[in-house]
This record gives C-alpha cells, sequence and structure tokens, in this order.
C-alpha cells in the first residue's frame, strides 16, 4: 500500500488561477505516484513532487518565488523522513534551481539545517543545480508582489515499505526582511514525520506557526485522528491570529487537511484509488 498527498499552499486563488493551481498539484503527484506504485522510496516520491511545484510558477517555491524587501528571493526547504528522524532543510538559500534537492542531500549529513551561503556551498560542492539569483523570478511573481499574495508547497508521502517522508519549499513572505526564517525549514514548526506516529506539513504565516510549534502540536494529537489534529492546531493558531493550511498522513496511510486560508490547493492518492481527488478548498465537492 501507498499514500501520496501534496498541497500548493495556503492563499487565495483567483478564479482565473484555479485550473493552474489544480493542474500544478496534480502533474506534483503524478511525479511522486509513479515512484511509490513502481515500488520506490517515500523520500524519492517527496522530492519529485516538490521538484514540479518549484518548477512551476504557480507557486512561491523554486522559480517563481516570493521576492523579499530588497527584490531578491531567499528560499527555504526541508525534508524529513520518518524511519530514522533524519531531517535535511535549507533556508535562507539563493541561486538554486531545486531547494528540496540540496535539502535531500543534507539528509544524511550531521547538520540538520545550513543557511544561506554555507547552504549555496554545500549545494555546489553536491553538484547541484544553480543558477543565477535573478533567474528564479518569474513574470507571474513580478504581479503577485505587488498584491501581496504567499504561499509554501508540501508533501507527504507513505512507502510500500511501510515509510513516511515529508517535504517543504517555500520563498518565503513578500517584502520580508532579508535573512528572515519562517516555518519551513524547522522540524516540528513547519513539518515532522515519524513512521510511529504520521507525518504532517503546514503552509502560511511563518511566524505564526513557529510561535506555536504547529507540527509538533499535530503529532501529539494524531491519535485523535488525522484532520481533527490538525482542526486542533489551526483552532491554536487562531488565539495569534494566524493563518495556515496543513496536510497529515498517518502510519496506518490515512490521510486529513485543513486550512482557515481562504483556499488550500490539494491533492492526495493511494493505491487502492483509480484516480486523484483534487480540492482547492475544503468546502467543495468533489469534480
Ligand atoms: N510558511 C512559509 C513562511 O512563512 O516562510
Amino acid at each position: 500500500m501507498w499514500s501520496l498527498i501534496v498541497h500548493g499552499g495556503a492563499k487565495e486563488i483567483s478564479p482565473e488561477e484555479e485550473e493552474a493551481n489544480r493542474s500544478g498539484c496534480i502533474n506534483a503527484l503524478e511525479a511522486g505516484r509513479t515512484i511509490l506504485a513502481s515500488g520506490g522510496t517515500a523520500v524519492d516520491a517527496v522530492e519529485a513532487a516538490v521538484r514540479v511545484l518549484e518548477s512551476d510558477p504557480t507557486f512561491n517555491a523554486g522559480y517563481g518565488s516570493a521576492l523579499n524587501g530588497d527584490g531578491e528571493i531567499e528560499m527555504c526547504a526541508s525534508l524529513m523522513e520518518g524511519k530514522n528522524v533524519n531531517v535535511g532543510a535549507v533556508t535562507v538559500i539563493k541561486g538554486v534551481w531545486h531547494p528540496i534537492s540540496v535539502a535531500k542531500a543534507m539528509l544524511f549529513e550531521e547538520p540538520i539545517l545550513l543557511a544561506s551561503g554555507g547552504a549555496r556551498r554545500f549545494a555546489q560542492q553536491k553538484q547541484m543545480e544553480l543558477c543565477d539569483p535573478a533567474d528564479l523570478v518569474s513574470p507571474e511573481q513580478l504581479e503577485r508582489s505587488r498584491t501581496g499574495k504567499h504561499d509554501t508547497v508540501g508533501c507527504i508521502a507513505f512507502d510500500q515499505h511501510g515509510n513516511l517522508a515529508v517535504g517543504t519549499s517555500t520563498g518565503g513572505l513578500d517584502g520580508s526582511h532579508p535573512g528572515r526564517v519562517g516555518d519551513s525549514p524547522v522540524p516540528g514548526c513547519g513539518y515532522y514525520a515519524d513512521n510511529h506516529l504520521g507525518a504532517v506539513a503546514f503552509s502560511g504565516d511563518g511566524e505564526h506557526i513557529a510561535r506555536k510549534t504547529l507540527a509538533a502540536r499535530v503529532m501529539h494529537a494524531l491519535a485523535d485522528g488525522p484532520e481533527q489534529a490538525l482542526k486542533a492546531s489551526i483552532k491554536e493558531l487562531e488565539t495569534i491570529g494566524g493563518e495556515a493550511g496543513g496536510i497529515v498522513l498517518t502510519a496506518a496511510g490515512l490521510s486529513g487537511w485543513a486550512h482557515n486560508s481562504r483556499e488550500f490547493a490539494v491533492a492526495f492518492m493511494t493505491s487502492d484509488d483509480k484516480h486523484a481527488h483534487v480540492f482547492l478548498r475544503k468546502e467543495d465537492k468533489e469534480n
């Protein structure tokens, strides 16, 4: 049995952007599904799915990331595996096409998190795909920056070997202070995975999510059910005014998702499903 869930961010999606968000999530799901269905690992599936989202300027990750207050792109990404709770993460990294692949390369290294120039030097040493930081700026993001929207992408996979993995990737918040770090590269805040319990990934207001250690809260509450645990954590977030969306997969392969943002693009599928399930908001009926 395998299971896979991806999201394209807690945000507002205009009617003109709906199709791009739907198809972007389906494309990412398909990349991960191909790996899981052929017996590949959850780590590889998460990387593959997030790389698709990072390549798609519809989403605030990789190419088309948000611009900080200096008009530059600084990105964060993380990958965590649930068997031995290894973590790889990068933050404030510039000039790499796929931060999620740098995070994956970090997974079995001693440090769990590398920042800024040190993270890029690591990417260079590992022969990752580097670029000019300006190459990551998309026309779509320039337009979005003017409207102040933001989001983060994420994915959780459960593979046929019984292992969970989670990944996040983000360009952070539009106009933020250079060097700012949100929840996405911090375990227990924007994500977590443990084969004995489950895995969770968040998108939304990074400072609020970090202040409430939202991923840790969900992990501790998973016995109540995946969606109940998520809803309770978002309720807790609301006490300090934060907005977020989250996805969960349990060690039993059960999935859940919840959000208090206006929209939250999500796609999921298990080995029992004939087709992917795709939603832009919780209250939507399935097409
Ligand atoms: N949730 C992404 C960030 O706040 O950076």
